[in-house]
């Protein structure tokens, strides 16, 4: 079985040449010089260093790989940071993303830093699957000639924290390597863990590498072109709310919440002015909220804790009434463990220190179902202001996938968000992100920045189909990408599958969706509702039917057309899938069973088949 292959007249494939082309005709002198070091920076960088084997023996100059696997940067970011260090410091390295990684050059690494983090639900960064599939399967070499390092990045409010780290390091010693350094375990505060890391690391670098010869050193260090504007989450764009409106049918009132499952849905189309942050995004990226916690939750905490909001409060080298450290700069909904083991201590809990214990699985279902109010409530505690804000983590970052194109909308984001929004252990509850958004009157601000995600983008060959998998609010990057193809006149056709719990209530965006069928701007739009009882039947749209009681998802909507989803991948088409973490699995698992089925392979040819997609940037997945 074999995926369909661009004519290849220079060694980059259609896509590549496609981008190459357009950065050379949009390019200046000075760009398309600048560009040239770069390219020729990365490929030294990423070439097994034949020149330095020639100048010295290999075992001097084989230099540090520092390979990363990152989702939304930050152990990129990490990883480009030792790099550097390692470089000053005159000794060989060279920095490698996982899927760049030539994994036959393992049996012959002298020293490798991995920096990984974790997504999903303990699974790899979309760039490090094909390594770590490699390292667990049954051609990872034994590994006696290696030493290494791994350092984790991940958010100890999920249950397998820094999973994959975890892992891949115990998988590298099972392997024969000699693990230099303990691994590291970084939660959102990155670098309160990675700096240690990377300064330990780099010692080990001294003892264990020689300085590079000259021409080493004078390779070019692979820059990333630096992004548009300077706004992060530390320092947001202050965006003006222009529309926030719901867009589930039976619009929520705000006069109640609804119970745990019960089917209520309150989804907001929300627009934001960009105008004057030259703040450039992407169809694919996400925007960054700097949410407010509300009053209310502020309010509550404070009750729990028994603590007067008016108390100043120092820490990190600022001074704040403690109501202030709650509203804006603590995370007040999620736990995390380093909370959870404070609080543990605070309330003499037994019960939560044995949830904590390695290995205890209730913790999971308490981190998922108990905000950090109800934790608060459950297991009340003596707290003195101070000791509050320390042992709150900083708020942690909340994105919205950009459901928007620039060509189309100019210098606004638009956003679908689902307020969650429900009731728990006797009290109403709200997600502290989405809850903020939903609550803002037009003109108001809403701190924003953009989190690039170069991985999901509309293909650089516009005369590419693409497959566009997005239940729920997963649905909303493909807005974006049908609005860009539309806009740049992309001779492709666009193929979306949407699903929701009800036709009449959750059908997100559905006139835009029929008005792009009858201007040929989607080419075809199946869907499945999930939770609806009869058979209905829409002009344009294929029919939705459900048996009594049975669920229909998007992934049986894509076994019924298996055929002809396998066809377009056979000839070229790229794959998108986007929403919940559970569907991206269960999607991934229908596509084995397609490309089997309609392939001429097994199941392991299929998942090759699936995982040469993904390698080719053919098959991209967000998931949240
Ligand atoms: C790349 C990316 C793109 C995303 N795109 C979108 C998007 O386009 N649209 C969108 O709506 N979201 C999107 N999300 C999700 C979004 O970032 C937030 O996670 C989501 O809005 C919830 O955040 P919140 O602050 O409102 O809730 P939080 O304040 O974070 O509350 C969540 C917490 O509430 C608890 N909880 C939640 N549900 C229940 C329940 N039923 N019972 C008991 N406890 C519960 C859990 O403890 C959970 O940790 C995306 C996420 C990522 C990573
Ligand atoms: N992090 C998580 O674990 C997680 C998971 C889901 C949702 N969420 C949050 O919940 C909010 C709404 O989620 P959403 O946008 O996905 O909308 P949604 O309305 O919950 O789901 C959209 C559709 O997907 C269906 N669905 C549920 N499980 C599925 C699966 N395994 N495979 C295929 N389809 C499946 C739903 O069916 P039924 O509801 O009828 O089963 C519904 O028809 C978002 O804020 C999101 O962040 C979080
Ligand atoms: C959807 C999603 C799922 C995640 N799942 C986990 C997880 O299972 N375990 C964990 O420790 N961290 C998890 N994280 C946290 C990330 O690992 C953490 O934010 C990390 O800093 C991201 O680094 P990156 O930008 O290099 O991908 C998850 C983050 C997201 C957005």
């Amino acid at each position: 079985m074999s995926t369909a292959a661009a004519p290849q007249l220079v060694p980059l494939n259609a896509d590549q040449h496609g981008l190459l082309a357009r950065f050379a005709a949009d390019a200046d002198n000075s760009a398309l010089l600048w560009a040239s070091g770069y390219l020729a920076g990365m490929a030294q960088a990423l070439t097994p260093t034949p020149l330095a084997t020639a100048i010295a023996p290999a075992v001097a100059v084989q230099p540090a790989t520092i390979l990363y696997g990152s989702q939304t940067g930050n152990a990129r970011r990490v990883a480009e940071a030792l790099h550097a260090s390692v470089q000053a410091a005159g000794l060989p390295a060279r920095l490698v993303r996982a899927d760049a990684y030539a994994t036959r050059e393992l049996a012959n690494e002298k020293l490798l830093y991995l920096v990984v983090s974790t997504q999903g639900e303990g699974d790899p960064p979309d760039d490090a699957i094909g390594f770590t599939e490699f390292l667990h399967g049954k051609r990872a070499p034994r590994l006696p000639q290696l030493k290494y390092a791994v350092l984790g990045l991940g958010d100890s409010s999920y249950a397998d924290f820094c999973g994959i780290a975890r892992k891949l390091d115990a998988r590298l010693a099972e392997l024969g390597a000699s693990r230099v350094q303990a691994l590291g375990e970084a939660d959102l505060d990155i670098d309160t863990v990675a700096a240690p890391w990377r300064e330990q690391a780099l010692g080990h670098a001294r003892e264990l590498l020689k300085p590079a010869p000259t021409a080493h050193l004078a390779t070019v260090t692979p820059l990333r072109p630096q992004a548009a504007t300077a706004w992060s989450h530390e320092k947001p764009f202050a965006a003006e709310l222009l529309a926030n409106q719901g867009i589930t049918g039976r619009e929520f009132k705000g006069t109640g919440f609804r119970q745990y499952g019960a089917i209520d849905k309150d989804v907001r189309h929300i627009e934001l002015s960009l105008e004057g942050s030259g703040l450039a995004y992407e169809p694919g990226d996400a925007l960054g909220i700097r949410h407010r916690n509300p009053d209310a939750l502020v309010d509550a905490v404070l009750e729990a804790t028994r603590l007067d909001g008016g108390i100043a409060v120092e820490h990190e080298g600022a001074s704040l009434p403690l109501s202030r450290w709650l509203a804006d700069k603590r995370e007040l909904t999620r736990l995390s463990r380093p909370l959870l083991a404070t609080l543990a201590e605070r309330a003499n809990a037994s019960e939560l220190a044995q949830l904590l214990e390695p290995g205890n699985s209730g913790l999971a279902a308490l981190l998922n179902d108990h905000q950090l109010i109800d934790a608060l409530r459950r297991w009340p505690a003596a707290w003195d202001a101070q000791a509050l804000v320390a042992a709150l983590r900083p708020q942690a970052q909340r994105l919205y996938s950009i459901a928007s194109s620039r060509k189309r909308v100019g210098e606004e984001a638009h956003l679908t968000v689902d307020v969650l929004r429900y009731r728990a252990h006797g009290f109403d509850h709200l997600g502290a992100a989405s809850g903020f958004l939903a609550g803002l009157e037009e003109g108001a601000q809403v701190p924003v920045y953009v989190e690039p995600n170069e991985r999901f983008r509309v293909p650089a060959d516009a005369s590419r189909d693409i497959l566009m998998i997005g239940p729920g609010t997963g649905v909303a990057p493909f807005r974006g990408f049908v609005q860009e193809r539309a806009e740049t006149g992309a001779s492709g056709r666009n193929w979306l599958f949407f699903g929701a719990q009800h036709f009449n209530t959750g059908f997100l965006y559905q006139t835009e969706w029929q008005d792009a069928l009858q201007k040929g701007e989607l080419h075809r739009l199946d869907l499945a509702f999930s939770r609806d009882q009869v058979e209905s039947s829409h002009k344009d749209v294929r029919a939705v039917s459900n048996g009594p009681r049975q669920k229909i998802y998007v992934q049986q909507r894509l076994r019924e057309q298996g055929r002809d989803v396998y066809d377009w991948l056979q000839s070229g088409a790229h794959l998108y899938v986007c929403g919940a973490i559970g569907m991206g699995k269960d999607v991934h698992a229908a596509l084995l069973d397609i490309v089997r089925e309609h392939g001429d392979g097994d199941a392991e040819a299929a998942a090759e088949y699936l995982s040469s997609l993904q390698r080719e940037g053919r098959y991209a997945r967000d998931v949240y």
